[in-house]
């Protein structure tokens, strides 16, 4: 077995097939923050680059990846609203992919995680934190608009209406959204299929276009992301 490391580009833009020295592949993506954790994935130099990896149990996003998700729109210089950012886990992943050019609208309204995020922000200029409620857009209508893709995990009752409010209001015509669905958040005594299933009428109702469903089971229990877009 090689003794070192080894990195292979994903077929995603701007992410990365890692294989640890223990033979372990892990997701990656490249270090925006050289030498700096957003919480506690593993940091990998790799001649002269560094990288960290992208934790499927940590992260809805890199679960739904290595769960085969098909759609990938983040790329260079994507303008994303996120809502639920909690302290920047995904966030911070998701800053490495779009670069500098990029930017990230992370919707926050935990005082303490708010605060976390804040510092995550000051070193990476691409994500701009926003202490407020996502089921009021209308608080954040002076910095956002028209932007490409809107990312939910709120793990709330209302997730559908909270995802339908912000993507009638921000995401561009052909734009993606992704939302974490959480059946537990909904309701804990119905069939997680059942909730699912619902969801994701209420989102066609209001027009919305359903592109995949990826159950996270594994990484996440009773969870799937729903990839969908703006018509
Ligand atoms: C499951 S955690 C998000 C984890 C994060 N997306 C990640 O992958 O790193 C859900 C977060 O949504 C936040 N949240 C819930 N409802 C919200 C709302 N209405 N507006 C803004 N944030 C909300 C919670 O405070 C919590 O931090």
């Amino acid at each position: 077995m090689s003794l070192l490391s080894e990195i292979q580009n994903h077929e995603f833009r701007n992410l990365f097939w890692l294989k640890t020295k223990d033979g372990n592949i892990r997701l990656a993506t490249l270090n925006s923050d050289p030498g700096r954790k957003v919480y506690t994935e593993r940091l990998v130099k790799i001649k002269g680059k560094e990288y960290r990896t992208f934790d499927p149990y940590k992260s809805k996003l890199a679960a739904a990846i290595r769960k085969k998700m098909k759609s990938f729109p983040f790329s260079e210089g994507s303008k994303i609203l996120y809502l639920g950012a909690a302290s920047g886990t995904t966030v911070s992943h998701v800053s490495d992919i779009i670069g500098k050019n990029g930017v990230i609208y992370a919707v926050e309204f935990s005082s303490r995680s708010i605060r976390d995020l804040i510092s995550v922000s000051e070193r990476r200029t691409n994500i701009t934190p926003i202490h407020a409620d996502a089921r009021f857009p209308e608080e954040y209508s002076f910095l956002v608009s028209n932007v490409d893709i809107v990312y939910e995990d709120v793990a709330q009752p209302n997730q559908a209406e909270i995802l339908n409010v912000n993507v009638q209001s921000y995401l561009k015509s052909g734009g993606y959204f992704f939302l974490a669905i959480k059946a537990r958040s909904i309701d804990v005594t119905k069939d997680p299929k059942i909730i699912f299933r619902e969801v994701k009428e209420e989102l066609k109702s209001k027009g919305l276009i359903i592109r995949e469903t990826i159950d996270l089971e594994s990484y996440e229990k009773d969870h799937v992301m729903v990839v969908g877009q703006m018509p």
